[in-house]
């Protein structure tokens, strides 16, 4: 089944061919960052608007490079929600139409869905397994049974990782969004030179806090005065990224022994991060799992994502119904089959 995949949440135009949910024939991201960086985040009515500028252009983008025609397209899969209503309503609108005019079904997905099934277009990872979603608005650890069988183990109190991550960017003075530039600067500063709280570390559940991180980075760069060297900015990144790393990788670990499971895939914005990587690449073995991370151009948001589960459901006659809508909060328990 050739499948046209339509993404638009946040601050993204994504469009993607994927066939019988496995094979990426194409996979176009056009980026607003820049128009949002000036703002020191995402400004949502912007986004929505700059969905319509770019969506028929990206969406023929991945149909030209793919080599397809629209109307070989046999299905639709388009993220649903959680997002940006107004840029979620975009990509939904034109996947909707464009369903109804070329007479194909219309699969409504879960954008944390697409995220933690990435890896299935590439080496796939038997079920079941753990999924640690890491993204500028989710960190959240799931039991993954199958497709559409998902169960919520825990998730952040506060701040997302990449939120997290993006507000200490933006008191360093880095700009928007900073997750990428605090991971360059981290591999070139100290660790170990400012101790950064854990927090939850050590509590037997599965749920996050990283604003109390965040907190202590902002208390420690006030106490210093604008005195901040370029040798003292290394080494504050690398403190703050050990922090974070230690808290997901030691959690992540500890949930995946306690239910059990062997395989651990990593997917979000965050999964770019080179110490997440790295760590989990060196703690795996003595921990007898096997840890799955999606190559970086599938890690952050995009079409191809959406392939695997679209498939699915339009497989197993899980059509979207007419009157399908965008929602900006829904919870993958919900969104799943059980
Ligand atoms: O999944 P994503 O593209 O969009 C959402 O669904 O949120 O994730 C974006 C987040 C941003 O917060 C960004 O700063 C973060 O991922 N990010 C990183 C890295 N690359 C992107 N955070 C840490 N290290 C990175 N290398
Ligand atoms: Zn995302």
């Amino acid at each position: 089944m050739l499948i046209l995949c339509i993404e638009s949440s946040c601050d993204e135009t994504a469009a993607a061919i994927v066939r019988d949910g496995r094979e990426m024939l194409s996979n176009i991201v056009a980026s607003q960052v820049d128009v949002h960086a000036r703002y020191g985040g995402v400004v949502p009515e912007l986004a929505s608007r700059k969905h319509v500028e770019a969506i028929s252009v990206v969406i023929n983008s991945a149909l030209e490079e793919a080599g397809v025609t629209v109307a070989q397209i046999e299905g639709i899969g388009v993220t649903r929600g959680p997002g940006l209503i107004g840029a979620l309503l975009v990509g939904l609108s034109t996947a909707k139409a464009m369903a109804w005019a070329l007479g194909v079904p219309l699969a409504a997905v879960h954008h944390i869905e697409g995220h933690i099934l990435a890896p299935l277009l590439e080496e796939a990872p038997e079920f079941p397994f753990l999924a640690l979603a890491v993204s500028g608005g989710h960190t959240h650890l799931y039991r993954v049974e199958g497709i559409g069988r998902y169960r919520t183990l825990g998730q952040t109190l506060d701040d997302a990782a990449g939120e997290a991550y993006d507000k200490v960017a933006k008191l360093l003075g880095l700009g928007y969004p900073g997750g990428a530039m605090i991971d360059r600067l981290a591999t070139q500063g100290n660790p170990e030179a400012i101790a950064f709280p854990r927090p939850m570390l050590h509590k037997p559940n599965c749920n996050f806090s990283f604003s109390g991180i965040k907190t202590a980075v902002r208390q420690y760069v006030d106490k210093c005065q604008g005195t901040i060297d370029e040798k003292h900015m290394v080494d504050i990144a690398a403190s703050f990224q050990e922090a974070m790393v230690e808290v997901l990788t030691r959690k992540t670990l500890r949930a995946a022994a306690n239910e059990g499971l062997t395989r651990i895939v990593v997917a979000g914005g965050v999964a770019c991060n080179s110490g997440l990587r790295t760590r989990f690449a060196e703690l795996s073995p003595e921990h007898g799992v096997k840890v799955f991370f999606p190559s970086p151009s599938l890690c952050g948001d995009n079409a191809a994502m959406l392939g695997v589960p679209a498939n699915y459901y339009l497989e197993n006659g899980r059509h979207a119904d007419n009157a399908v809508n965008a929602v900006s909060s829904w919870t993958l328990d919900e969104a799943g089959d059980d």
